[in-house]
């Protein structure tokens, strides 16, 4: 008789760090403490995997039964990076999945950090249930999205990369995270930077539904009710760890 697989681990690597916990596949939570180390200057292939490496061992995860699941912050076409936004331009055209299977020993899910963290919130939190397309973003050391349509990803959406007209540097490099940080923003000086990019993925694409996920997405209380836009927008429900509980539910399936 098969044995129905209710834990798997998620490992989710991001610009600035390197997240990973065991997860309960039936609840969509951590079992685990999250484990975060930072991620390689640089991030080299190599450095990337003997991070992944420590996280692994800092969660005792030795038995490759446990299904794995790992995000990166890159296009991923057929286990191939495609892109290289924040990280080394080694990983373009890469055999990034055979690359890690190769390097841990065993088998891995791989797949972009935002199309994970949108399965996440489709499976186990607030894009639950919800018909029309959903556009979640991470806002982080990027801005990476995720479109769900009646409950289908569509893979690979780069959304965080459009080019502001008239401006050199695109929608990521002007209203991530890492921008309000690296400009000193106060939140309303952010709020009018995510003001312009909401409004224009709103005018786009007619979403039904914003999410908004990222370590910042914590303090949603904070820049969300400053935005004016006719579509709901709300925080991911499960935060920072969308990537890993979403990396880990998709190990699975
Ligand atoms: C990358 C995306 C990624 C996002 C968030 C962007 O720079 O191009 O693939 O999802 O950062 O990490």
């Amino acid at each position: 008789m098969a044995i129905k697989t209710t834990r798997a681990v998620g490992v989710d690597i991001g610009g600035t760090g390197i997240k990973g916990a065991v997860v309960d596949l039936e609840a969509g939570a951590l079992l685990t403490d999250r484990i975060k180390v930072a991620t390689p200057q640089g991030a080299e292939p190599e450095d990337v995997l003997a991070a992944v490496k420590v996280v692994l061992e800092r969660l005792e995860v030795h038995d490759a039964d446990v299904p794995l699941g790992v995000a990166f912050p890159a296009i991923v076409t057929r286990g191939r990076t495609m892109s290289a936004a924040n990280v080394s331009d080694a990983w373009i055209g890469f055999e990034a999945e055979r690359f890690f299977e190769d390097g841990l020993g065993r088998e891995i899910h791989f797949a972009n950090d935002a199309d994970v963290a949108g399965v996440a919130e489709l499976r186990y939190g607030a894009a639950r249930g919800e018909e029309g397309l959903v556009l979640l973003t991470t806002l982080g050391t990027g801005i990476g999205t995720a479109l769900i349509h009646r409950g289908a990803l569509i893979p690979n959406s780069e959304l965080g990369h459009l080019q502001r007209a008239g401006h050199k540097k695109d929608a990521e490099a002007w209203a991530a995270y890492s921008a309000m940080e690296r400009d000193e923003l106060t939140w309303a000086q952010w709020a009018k930077r995510l003001q312009w990019y909401y409004s224009h993925l709103e005018f786009l694409l007619s979403p039904d539904l914003f999410i908004v996920g990222g370590g910042v997405s914590k303090h949603a209380d904070e820049f969300l009710p400053l935005l004016d836009l006719h579509t709901p927008i709300v925080p991911a429900v499960h935060r920072n760890n969308a990537g890993i509980i979403g990396a880990a539910a998709l190990a699975v399936s």
